[in-house]
């Protein structure tokens, strides 16, 4: 059982592998937070923050003034609002009366077996009642009569616990939630560094490091999506914290629309942290008998650093997020045709592009943006879901015939929530869009969005998409999603409901995604929005991997990617191969760097292949063999972050080079790659030891990228591996998991191959 209760401390110990989560019940009253810690047997209520009267701290009148007790001293599991406690409220409620204060008084709790789903919300699951157990507590707010329900699943072997908050009206009269949060947690401290993913288009999740100081510090989005510029995930970790040490504790909601999440650090240095839907735009009323489910927050902790923290993101995601019949199926290596012809293609070059594409091994063909409507540019069409014939006059049969029939498999971009004004959808629909009555709508990449919350426009795309995919054979999807929300509103939405829009627009969308995906079960769906504008939990739960980021560069993609690898597995991160001069950058990238990098996630290219001479043709035709051999090891093994692009003091910061190690869950394979972010002349010396190897395997080592590792190592590595460096093989030496782990590898002062190094490790 991962959840006791202990009677006579009025305690629950939430137990997860290596963790303790500590509810109190106060005085029959109040639930507060106690600390969440290295695994413990039992607490002690001497570890407890004092109960003690602070100046300025107000008394709730429950007590009758016996006691020195004040919400705003104390650490809570959800705190109300407007009564003692002056920090960020957890839920705020307009009562009949109009006024918002709120508070929880502690009714009740059940201990359920397994997890129970969110209605209408992606959320993790488990498939048997054994791999979990749940926490339910309810409140009720006295005035309103209100239940507000925190729901806490404990998993048993993860270090997770996932939470959200249902808000029944369990009163006589209409309430109104302007606020409330899906997990709150009051850390008693605040000496730790705030973990963010930040960026924006092309540059998506760097992470940002910050120590905590007192008052608010968050990020949030308002975009009517998780967004490029910050993605819905924050970290809390001890100061000297890395990525193999320390307490760090991650926070990721599941929710792809408007999110908030904060720390404020108060009078007291006690650190609260809150995730949720973001307040702004939002209110839900609530008649009697009604109720409102917040999206899940996954709450992750590690002892031992941020590695450890990621990599149980990535189990707990793989096994208990995405589903289907991809959840662990390796994913096809691609070739898309957008940056290879952007608009500009017919049958014949999408034909040329595939013939190349299957003489190099590749698997599944990509047609881009443009089939559609009359879109030669990205001004149209958006809402036309049906074949361009102009452009491809035998129409989308014969294009996926004609990929069929070279032996890869057809995938096809939609951008299915969005209308362009010249369109006749919305020509026929003009009010099928987001907007508000009165107000111009704004025009973002020449488009606006659809209104999901409107049940025919959910209806429509689900023929629409469900007739391509099906006519046409199509074997996987991209799904896109270019701009940002504004003028959020619904033409059939009375003015009380207006500020619902934007949430409803995900149950829509969600419901959408459910509805096609479980329809169409063998088809690979893979989300994208401008690259990686929703590259959130809300959306794996359907698609089991996204577009990284619109830039392909080689260099770039070493933060984006690595950023990404924080909370979301490698099996999510789709990486392409693309041309240089990189078409965002400008840089030039040796190829093979650019498929070492791309090896990091579900790999695949996008440039024309046709303009490539012999040489560049065979060295993909290597990389695909190569990743062939590697994949399972990518998508599913343990991901360990060796040396990363970016400096905790500054994101600007660069370091010298970039090293990370794929292990293969029974640890018979590795995959070690290092590119190097600017070669330096003479650089220092340096050694770089993996992880996550067993340490009493004995490993080959194999650089397919050289037919002479053990020049390369005889050159580069003499120290401290003479066994490796003198092993009678000319292509492959042998080495214990011991040594590679405990003395490294040299790392060589000079590139010898190009910028990049990758070795495969098969355990003998
Ligand atoms: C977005 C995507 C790209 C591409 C274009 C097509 O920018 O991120 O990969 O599909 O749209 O318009």
């Amino acid at each position: 059982m991962s959840i006791i209760f202990d009677k006579t401390n009025q305690v629950f110990l939430l137990n997860t592998i290596s963790s303790s989560y500590i509810i109190k019940i106060f005085a029959n009253q109040y639930i507060l937070h106690y600390g969440w810690f290295p695994k413990i047997d039992e607490w002690n209520d001497m570890f407890a923050a004092p109960v003690t009267g602070r100046a300025m701290s107000p008394n709730p009148e429950i007590f009758e003034g016996k006691l020195d007790f004040s919400l705003d001293t104390q650490p809570q599991e959800f705190s109300g609002a407007g009564i003692t406690d002056f920090r960020n409220s957890s839920i705020e409620i307009k009562s009949e009366n109009g006024t918002i204060a709120t508070d929880l008084i502690f009714k009740s709790y059940r201990i359920l077996k397994g997890k129970p789903q969110i209605p209408g919300l992606p959320a993790t699951y488990s498939l048997k009642n054994e791999e979990a157990d749940t926490l339910e507590i309810d409140f009720m707010d006295p005035l309103t009569e209100v239940t507000v329900i925190l729901s806490y699943t404990v998993w048993k072997n993860y270090n997770a616990i996932c939470r959200h908050t249902v808000v029944k009206n369990t009163g006589k009269y209409d309430i109104c939630l302007e606020k409330v949060m899906s997990c709150n947690v009051d850390f008693c401290g605040s000496r730790y560094k705030m973990l963010q993913l930040s960026g924006a288009h092309a540059r998506e999740r760097h992470p940002v490091f910050r120590k905590l100081v007192p008052g608010n510090q968050g990020i949030e989005s308002k975009r009517t999506a998780s967004s490029l510029q910050q993605n819905p995930f924050i970290a809390l970790m001890d100061y000297d914290a890395s990525e193999t040490r320390g307490n760090v504790y991650g926070f990721n909601l599941v929710y792809s629309g408007n999110f908030y999440a904060n720390v404020e650090v108060d009078q007291f240095n006690m650190s609260r942290v809150q995730l949720g839907i973001n307040p702004f735009n939002f209110e839900w009323k609530i008649k009697p008998e009604e109720e409102f489910y917040t999206p899940e927050a996954v709450m992750v902790y590690s002892q031992n650093g941020l590695g450890e923290m990621s990599r149980t993101f990535h189990d707990l995601y793989r096994n208990h997020l995405c589903r289907g019949k991809w959840q662990y199926k390796e994913r096809p290596i691609v070739i898309n045709n957008w940056e290879a012809t952007y608009f500009n293609f017919n049958a014949e070059k999408l034909f040329k592009l595939a013939d190349e594409a299957s003489s190099a091994g590749i698997e599944l063909f990509v047609l881009d943006d443009g089939w559609f409507g009359k879109r030669n540019d990205d001004t149209s069409s958006l809402g036309d879901w049906f074949e361009n014939k102009e452009k491809l006059p035998g129409g989308l049969a014969e294009i996926s015939d004609g990929i069929h029939k070279r032996g890869l498999k057809f995938g096809l971009w939609f951008e299915p929530e969005m209308v362009s004004p010249d369109s006749n959808l919305f020509r026929n629909h003009p009010d099928w869009c987001l907007h508000i009555e009165g107000r111009s709508s704004s025009l973002s990449r020449h488009q606006l969005m659809l209104d999901l919350s409107r049940n025919e426009v959910v209806d429509y795309l689900y023929e629409r998409l469900y007739s391509i995919i099906t006519e046409n054979k199509i074997d996987y999807v991209k799904w896109d999603f270019n701009r940002s929300g504004t003028e959020v509103g619904s033409g059939t939405a009375t003015a009380a409901e207006q500020m619902k829009v934007s949430h409803k627009y995900y149950l829509g969308l969600y419901n959408l995604m459910e509805k096609i995906t479980s329809a169409l079960p063998d088809v690979l769906f893979e989300s994208c929005s401008s690259g990686g504008g929703r590259y959130d939990p809300g959306m794996l739960y359907y698609m089991p991997q996204a577009w990284t980021s619109d830039n392909t560069d080689g260099i770039s993609r070493l933060a984006i990617q690595a950023g990404s690898t924080i909370a979301y597995p490698a099996s999510s991160m789709s990486c392409h191969v693309s041309a240089v001069p990189n078409h965002q950058t400008g840089r030039q990238t040796f190829l093979a760097e650019r498929g070492h990098t791309a090896m990091a996630g579900t790999f695949g290219y996008e440039l024309d292949l046709n303009k490539l001479n012999p040489v560049e043709l065979k060295e993909i035709k290597d990389q695909v063999e190569i990743y062939k051999t590697i994949r399972k090891t990518v998508q599913f093994g343990d991901y360990y972050r060796l040396e990363n692009p970016w400096t905790e003091s500054s994101d600007a910061e660069i370091t010298d080079f970039t090293a990370w190690n794929i292990v293969s869950k029974d640890k018979n394979q590795a995959v070690f790659t290092i590119v190097w972010n600017y070669p330096e002349a003479n650089a220092p010396a340096d050694i770089i030891k993996l992880q996550g190897l067993d340490e009493s395997k004995k490993y080959k080592l194999t650089c397919p990228q050289s037919k002479t590792i053990r020049e390369f190592f005889r050159l580069y590595s003499p120290f401290p591996m003479p066994e490796a460096a003198f092993y009678p093989f000319e292509n492959d030496i042998v080495v214990s998991g011991d040594l590679l782990m405990k003395c490294g590898l040299q790392i060589p002062y000079r590139p010898h191959f190009g910028s990049s190094i990758q070795i495969i490790l098969n355990a003998l």
